[in-house]
């Protein structure tokens, strides 16, 4: 252990917004509505919430009583919990998916810093979509400009991290959370107020089920343990820092809607104003790229008849993303410096400068596979795709599944009682139904969705 004092949020607001802070990032806003599109729309986003009420929640509970309980980091906690076992692994396995995320995660963090610069220069003034594609490729293959930002966004989070819970994430997450509700309503009343916008809404609302099948499925769970910050116990950690008074079940229920409405908002920005610029769905609009090539031409399009608006527009949306991006690494970036210093007796400052380092380090062979090493492929993915499918798509789930059979099967029934009713001082009606979902479909429902993509056993 280490020899500082442990912290913990100040309130119980303060520990709602960073735990939304850390659910609501770049899987909300840049992948939700890619899988969205590339799933079928309306039908996906259907599936996508029953993902999140059914799994989501009960795992993010799951999740909140053992970081509560242990007051400790993520691997630390099966440690306490379950001495002298293997479910340790599963708080490793957390950690080292948290690493690899980050890694990748902060340079697509990276580049909404650069088009946030771009948009504040003004550089997408008159351009066409011709030329959006250029800007983008130049600059993602460029092999310095995303390496620069990348770095910056880490030594940004580690400044943050090292100020500490109270002070660096909890404080920054208290005014950065409420400014971007206030970005995404703006953005969101001037997307639907668009002439054409109802080919948007249409996509959004008008469910067509035929769209789904064994990889909607995959992809929609993959999706909400993404977005949620499931299965690796980013959530856990959080919740280490928990007061006793703070309401388990309150908290993830309100975390889960946020989050989910932040994701649904988007799309409601997204897609009517694609829709509006004339855009179809084939996958070259949206690609990764949905917010970096087509998006800018659609601002661009959208209001380019009032030239301030599109420049308000586009700084306020880039900005949305950093702000969104920041609060996530930040919440990935504890997950291992919690981890690191409790478990080897680091003080906060190494045990970070150490994450910041090694993940700048995997973080640089992400970016160039935009660029110079974009030739290399592994398992026919490139090593950005790879790594971001191994940990939303295998890892996540895998240890989503592993905290539900932990805590369903596993854990003291009396602990679990104790924590979600804060030791009996809370009407909880919900215990019996969390606890059947985490024994039987959680696990039942992610075996049975990973063994069929991933072909090991065909169910469907
Ligand atoms: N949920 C964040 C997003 O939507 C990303 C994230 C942060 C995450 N912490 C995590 C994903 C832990 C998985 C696990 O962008």
């Amino acid at each position: 252990m280490s020899k500082e004092i442990r912290e913990n949020f100040g309130s119980k607001i303060g520990a709602v917004l960073a735990a939304a802070g850390s659910a609501v990032g770049l899987g909300n806003i840049w992948r939700f509505p890619i899988e969205t599109g590339q799933n079928g729309g309306a039908a996906f986003i259907i599936v996508y919430i029953l993902c999140v009420a059914i799994l989501g929640l009960p795992i993010m509970i799951s999740e909140f009583i053992i970081g509560r309980h242990t007051h400790t980091n993520t691997a630390g906690a099966y440690r306490k919990l379950a001495p002298g076992t293997q479910w340790k692994w599963v708080g490793r396995l957390g950690v080292l998916s948290g690493f690899i995320i980050l890694s990748y995660y902060s340079v697509v963090a990276g580049w909404t810093a650069e088009y946030t610069k771009l948009s504040i220069y003004n550089s997408f003034d008159g351009k066409t979509a011709t030329d959006f594609p250029a800007i983008f490729t130049n600059f993602v293959s460029n092999p310095w400009k995303p390496l620069i930002w990348m770095l910056l966004f880490m030594i940004v989070t580690h400044i943050i991290v090292i100020r500490g819970v109270k002070g660096g994430i909890e404080k920054f997450s208290k005014i950065m959370m409420p400014a971007l509700f206030i970005i995404m309503m703006v953005l969101a009343i001037c997307s639907i107020s668009l002439p054409g916008a109802s080919q948007g809404l249409e996509f959004l609302l008008k469910p067509d089920f035929s769209k789904i099948n064994g990889s909607t499925i995959l992809s929609a769970m993959g999706q909400a343990f993404f977005s949620l910050s499931l299965g690796l116990g980013c959530l856990c950690t959080y919740a280490s820092y928990f007061r006793s008074d703070t309401n388990i079940g309150k908290t993830a229920l309100n975390v889960s809607i946020i989050d989910t409405f932040v994701a649904i908002m988007s799309g409601f920005i997204i897609f009517p104003a694609v829709f509006n610029a004339g855009y179809t769905l084939n996958s070259n609009d949206i690609g990764p790229s949905l917010l970096f090539i087509t998006l800018p031409n659609v601002f661009q399009q959208a209001f380019g008849n009032i030239p301030l608006l599109s420049y308000i527009v586009s700084i306020l949306f880039y900005l949305l993303l950093v702000v969104a991006a920041l609060t996530s690494t930040i919440s990935m970036h504890e997950v291992v410096t919690a981890y690191l210093s409790e478990e080897f007796n680091l003080s906060r400052h190494k045990a970070a400068l150490m994450v910041t380092a090694a993940c700048s380090t995997i973080g640089i062979f992400c970016s160039l596979s935009f660029g110079p090493l974009n030739g290399i492929q592994l398992f026919g993915m490139s090593i950005f795709d790879l790594f971001d499918y191994i940990s939303s798509n295998i890892f996540l789930p895998v240890g989503g599944m592993f905290i539900a059979i932990f805590t369903g099967w596993y854990l003291d029934k009396q602990i679990v009682k104790n924590e979600i009713s804060n030791n009996g001082t809370l009407r909880i009606h919900y215990l019996k139904l969390v606890i059947f979902v985490l024994r039987y479909i959680a696990p039942i429902a992610i075996a049975i969705i990973l063994l069929n993509q991933l072909g090991i056993f065909k169910f469907f």
